[in-house]
């Protein structure tokens, strides 16, 4: 594949920064994961608040400027030749010693991949999810709106997950509140038939695909709540969804060994996925 870094494209085997790069040293850069269908970056606005937004919260000065983050993933998907991908926008503080607090120049690296999503099979089924022992970073340590290349918390998160069986580890904020999966977004209908999921005040990520299904799920007449709950809650759920740019709505249909629902997918989250997968072509991408 052809990568973009630092003002060129080059094969991926020649894509290397520098050791003394803080990204490398220090886990010091932020990232965003976007997709492309049918050879559009899909909610390329979004991902690129984010990414500014993370980078504020980090003091990353970036008044250098931002490269044409939209040019370059165009150009990566004509010079690799694919449609579908998932690109890796990553932007570190640059190369210097920890006790550097200024005049750094940021290091830029796009990564692209083929992306095809899971087949439909495993969308009716469903994934396993497990609460996990390992809290979500508290808003006050590393707060979880920066979407940080650090993914150690993630990491342990997902690793407790798999050794339990299970496709996604779900943690609770410090305050024993749940937050959100390893690497998605949870939400759940509860017994009512409300759409749940936890509020940004409890320390997550605000997921581009949350913030879509949000929206998609109120146009379809659902009542929405953002707001804090216990892990007890899941337990009476009616259906449990995680959301994220690679996963899309997946439906959690067995939640700590337990069936959820039918055991299969629920109409909320096959209605969903649908809205959401409707708003990868309704994007205004191209008018920008
Ligand atoms: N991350 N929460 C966390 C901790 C995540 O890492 C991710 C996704 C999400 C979902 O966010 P979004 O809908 O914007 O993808 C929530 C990216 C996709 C990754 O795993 O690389």
């Amino acid at each position: 594949m052809i990568f973009y870094l630092q003002g060129g494209y080059v094969p991926q085997e020649e894509a290397r920064v520098s050791v003394l790069d803080r990204g490398f040293l220090f886990g010091d850069s932020i990232y965003e994961a976007i997709r492309s269908v049918d050879g559009k970056p899909v909610f390329y606005r979004d991902h690129l608040a984010r990414l500014h937004h993370s980078a504020e919260l980090l003091g990353f000065d970036l008044t250098g400027g931002t490269p044409d983050l939209r040019a370059i993933m165009r150009e990566l998907l004509r010079r690799n030749g694919i449609e579908d991908s998932r690109m890796r926008i990553v932007v570190t503080r640059g190369t210097g010693g920890r006790d550097q607090i200024s005049g750094f120049t940021p290091t830029w690296v796009v990564t692209i991949e083929p992306f095809a999503t899971l087949p439909d099979e495993e969308y009716e089924r469903g994934v396993a999810a497990v609460l996990v022992s390992v809290a979500r970073t508290g808003v006050a340590s590393l707060n979880p709106e920066i979407k940080s290349s650090n993914l150690l918390n993630n990491i342990l998160a997902r690793q407790e997950a798999v050794r339990k069986g299970a496709a996604e580890g779900v943690m609770l904020n410090p305050d024993g509140l749940l937050a959100e999966g390893a690497y998605s977004n949870l939400f759940w209908v509860d017994a009512a038939g409300i759409l749940r999921t936890p509020s940004l005040e409890v320390g997550i990520l605000p997921g581009v695909t949350r913030q879509k299904v949000i929206v998609a799920a109120r146009a379809a007449g659902l009542a929405v709540a953002e707001d804090t709950a216990g892990p007890e809650a899941l337990e009476s759920a009616r259906e449990i969804l995680l959301t994220s740019t690679s996963w899309e709505v997946i439906p959690v249909t067995r939640w700590n060994g337990a069936v959820v629902g039918s055991g299969r997918r629920g109409e909320i989250a096959a209605m969903l996925r649908d809205r959401l997968r409707a708003l990868y072509h309704e994007d205004e991408e191209d008018d920008a």
